[in-house]
């Protein structure tokens, strides 16, 4: 009990110094990470040495207690690794990191091995130990820890790219040092001979059983979120528990990486629950995340700083020597990744180029950390590994990850100053005046207008205006933007503040909860596409990303197979209803972004840059609008009623509003206010559900409406009736295509088609047929048929034409004087 107090005390008493090191970093521009292992290294230096100095019994306890405090090795890798694992995964947007998978995955995993493999190598013939024990002392140093290189990116603007490829780099270095270094470390154990093809196999069994553990992992807990309801703390403690529960199964249960099935998990969830939690649901999430990765990552640091006089224990001047090898080894692999496996990536276009400075920084900013600690730990603890074996890997791994906190990440900063990296380039200078100007320019204003409001003299105002004045008369001195860069890049920088806003709004929209989430999603895709487009390739590229959403998607091209083939009707229903929605959204976005054009680019990027834009823009508008429009005329009642539903939840969502500020002021009760929710709860589920849409394909009603059918009497109806089937054209969809055969003709029964001729087209609508050419003469098609319009069609297959002409005398006179009139002759 004595114990479980103070070592609650001493925990506690760190995480104060945790918490006040963090702004003190900032201030001393330093890592984080520097200041706590400098922090638990001087810690437990002092405890050392009051240990020997008699006397103040306070402090010799004290001192006791810090030192007595032990953790093995299992605890930081089972308690702390999964969290900080599955945070790092969780924030990185997965399919932007996957747009650059090769370089990720070449720095992730083929560095680590190459790194296992310089330094192991480098140090074998120096070190006296066996080579195996060599490269386990480099798979723990292979893994690099990036926050500390990341923060200053941020602070620096480097390309976000850039960012997001260190990010994803260690999060699978982690996963793939950590798998390699329990192979090792089992080959050293077990005592065997090392065999490398087992070890291979088995770390390529680890590799994949753990991702596809994560995987699995990942999609069950997607799945059980609409069971919690949209309960942002069940939804935080479900992730809080995921991390652990692939952990501890990997490594324990199924013998497959339980740190790769993290890592996967991590990615998995981030990408599949982004779309299905609220959005204020996910900043929650992130939040928490955020909290418990800072909490974990202060505790490793500080209490593997502590452990460092022990770890260290006996240090010679050889040890020194070993250290400066494994720095400089190091440092050569990481090099040689970075400057001669990384530029082929670059010239095969799978990797955006890298510049030698951006390299030269990852070279150095390589800093080792808490992983790397653990690992080092849980080397002393091992059993079935030799005593000098253990002493040189922990001492030099300590002493490695100490090189790197306190001589490259103090240094860092300086680096990237005498690299130049932190000048903003003149681009980014010209739009940080504009943007200066004009909000210095509004907060001038504001402040005219409220002294004005509260009759304030005007003696007042000018004075606290003046240095506004001056400020913008500075900023703008150095030109406007139309003079300082061209209006290609105006253009280009338009382009991205567009798709940038985009998806901002999208989002909005899953915020309103008007539309379902794999609506959202794929609009999400499509604006990430939109925005990478206009990077790439400016407008070209923006527009080209643009269009991708009006193709069909998979699984409406499969439903459509099944509707054409099978006369499945139910999965295309749906999906052309998914369609109505995901324009629907399109549209109300895209005329926000119309004002947002207007009001906000226009005043930064000149007049004639923005009617440029605005032209991208309505050029994409009357797309979505052609497309809603197609849909609309064949289904106004569906159209009508989504309209319906979207604007019902948009009132219910600001009904819920309304009562939030209500009881928050106090002006209603909890009780009441649960009672008004659960109203709006149900109502909300009501609204949820999609219309029904009917393709309206009902055989007898198609017939109907064709008016070459009409004087048939009742019973000859019911015989057309067996022999026709119903099909629905999309627009723009090639329903016959010239030179194939000819399988079947078409009566119209709602829509439009054109007939596609060299020298002209022909447009036929409702009771009009074609396709009856090639029936006639057995040839090949004529011509190319297009529907304009979503069209119910009547099919009449080749096997029951002739039957059907001669059961139908009147009919058949007329389709041989169309055809006749079209070009062919039937020989009856
Ligand atoms: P088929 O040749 O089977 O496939 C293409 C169809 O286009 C053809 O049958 C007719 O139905 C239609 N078509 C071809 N030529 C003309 C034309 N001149 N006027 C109207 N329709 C035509």
């Amino acid at each position: 009990m004595h114990d479980l107090i103070i070592f609650i005390l001493i925990i506690s008493a760190l995480l104060v110094v945790a918490s006040l090191l963090q702004p003190l970093a900032e201030r001393l521009r330093l890592p984080h990470s520097v200041l706590l292992a400098a922090v638990g290294v001087a810690i437990a230096a002092a405890s050392v040495t009051l240990l020997q100095v008699r006397g103040v019994p306070m402090l010799r306890e004290a001192a006791e207690a810090v030192s007595g405090l032990s953790f093995n090795s299992s605890t930081y890798i089972l308690v702390f690794l999964p969290a900080l694992l599955f945070q790092a995964a969780l924030t990185i947007d997965v399919r932007r990191m996957m747009e650059d998978a090769a370089p990720i995955l070449l720095l992730a995993v083929v560095a680590v091995f190459v790194a296992t493999a310089v330094i192991g190598l480098a140090l074998w013939p120096l070190a006296g130990v066996p080579l195996v024990v060599c490269l386990l002392l480099g798979s723990i140093v292979a893994t690099t820890d990036p926050a500390a290189v990341v923060a200053i990116f941020r602070d620096i603007g480097a390309p976000a790219r850039l960012v997001r490829l260190v990010e994803g780099e260690s999060l699978l270095n982690d996963a793939a040092a950590i798998a390699i270094f329990y192979v090792l470390l089992e080959i050293i154990t077990s005592g065997d001979e090392p065999d490398l093809l087992m070890g291979a196999w088995d770390l390529a069994m680890d590799l994949g059983g753990g991702t596809l553990l994560g995987i699995v992992g990942a999609r069950l807990g997607v799945a059980m979120i609409p069971l919690l309801r949209g309960r942002r703390t069940a939804e935080v403690t479900l992730t809080l528990a995921l991390p652990y529960l692939v952990f501890v199964s990997g490594d324990h249960f199924l013998g497959v990486s339980g740190v790769v099935a993290v890592a996967v998990a991590g990615l998995v969830f981030g990408a599949g629950s982004r779309s299905r939690l609220s959005p204020s649901g996910w900043a929650y999430l992130d939040a928490v995340w955020e909290q418990v990765a800072f909490l974990a990552g202060s505790l490793v640091f500080i209490l593997a700083a502590l452990m460092v006089p022990k770890l260290l224990g006996t240090v010679s001047l050889h040890d020194g020597l070993l250290l400066l090898v494994l720095v400089a080894a190091a440092l050569v692999a990481r090099a040689l990744v970075l400057f001669l496996l990384l530029p082929p990536l670059t010239l095969l276009k799978l990797s955006a180029k890298i510049s030698n400075s951006y390299k030269l920084v990852l070279t150095w900013g390589g800093l080792r950390g808490a992983v790397t600690l653990a690992l080092a730990l849980s080397v002393t603890e091992a059993r079935g590994i030799g005593g000098e074996d253990q002493r040189i890997v922990t001492v030099l791994a300590t002493g490695f990850v100490l090189f790197t906190l306190f001589i490259n990440g103090t240094t860092l900063r300086p680096v990237i100053k005498l690299l130049g990296l932190n000048r903003l380039s003149p681009l980014n200078q010209a739009i940080r005046n504009q943007v200066l100007a004009l909000s210095l320019a509004d907060v001038r204003d504001s402040v005219q207008q409220t002294a004005t409001e509260y009759e304030f003299p005007p003696t007042v105002a000018r004075a606290v205006q003046k240095p506004y004045d001056a400020r913008i008369q500075e900023v703008t001195s150095a030109g406007s933007l139309e003079e300082q860069i061209s209006d290609r890049d105006r253009i280009v920088l338009g382009l991205i503040a567009l798709a940038n806003r985009e998806r901002q709004l999208v989002l909005e929209h899953h915020g309103l909860q008007t539309v379902s989430g794999d609506i959202i999603e794929g609009l999400l895709r499509n604006a990430g596409e939109i925005y990478d487009g206009a990077r790439t390739a400016g407008r070209i590229g923006y527009n080209r990303a643009a269009r991708k959403i009006l193709r069909l998607p998979r699984a409406f091209r499969f439903a459509y197979a099944l509707h054409r083939w099978a006369g499945i009707e139910r999965p295309l229903a749906r999906q052309v209803a998914k369609r109505f929605d995901k324009f629907l959204v399109r549209r109300l976005v895209l005329e926000e972004l119309i004002r947002f054009n207007s009001r906000n680019l226009k005043p930064l990027l000149g007049v004639r840059v923005a009617e440029l834009l605005g032209e991208v823009l309505s050029g994409r508008l009357d797309a979505s609008t052609k497309a809603l429009d197609a849909l609309g005329l064949q289904y106004p009642e569906y159209a009508e009623a989504l309209s319906q539903r979207f604007l019902r939840k948009l009132a219910l969502r600001r009904e819920m509003v309304h009562f939030e500020s209500l009881f928050e002021d106090g002006l209603i009760g909890q009780e009441l206010f649960e009672d008004l929710r659960r109203g709006v709860d149900a109502r909300q589920k009501e609204a949820e559900r999609r219309p029904k849409l009917d393709l309206k394909l009902d055989k007898v009603a198609l017939i109907a409406q064709v008016p070459l059918f009409n004087t048939l009497a009742p019973d000859e109806l019911k015989r057309l009736a067996r022999v026709l089937r119903s099909r629905l054209a999309l627009p723009d969809q090639t329903f016959i295509r010239t030179g194939d055969r000819g399988t079947a003709m078409y009566f119209i029964s709602s829509g439009a088609v054109e007939v596609v001729l060299p020298d002209r087209r022909i447009r036929l609508g409702r009771g009009d047929f074609f396709g009856e050419m090639a029936l006639i003469d057995g040839g090949p098609r004529r011509a190319d048929v297009v529907a304009l319009t979503y069209c119910t069609l009547l099919e009449l297959r080749s096997g029951d034409f002739e039957k059907f002409l001669k059961a139908n005398p009147d009919i058949s006179g007329r389709i041989d004087e169309v055809a006749q009139e079209r070009g062919v002759k039937r020989v009856a």
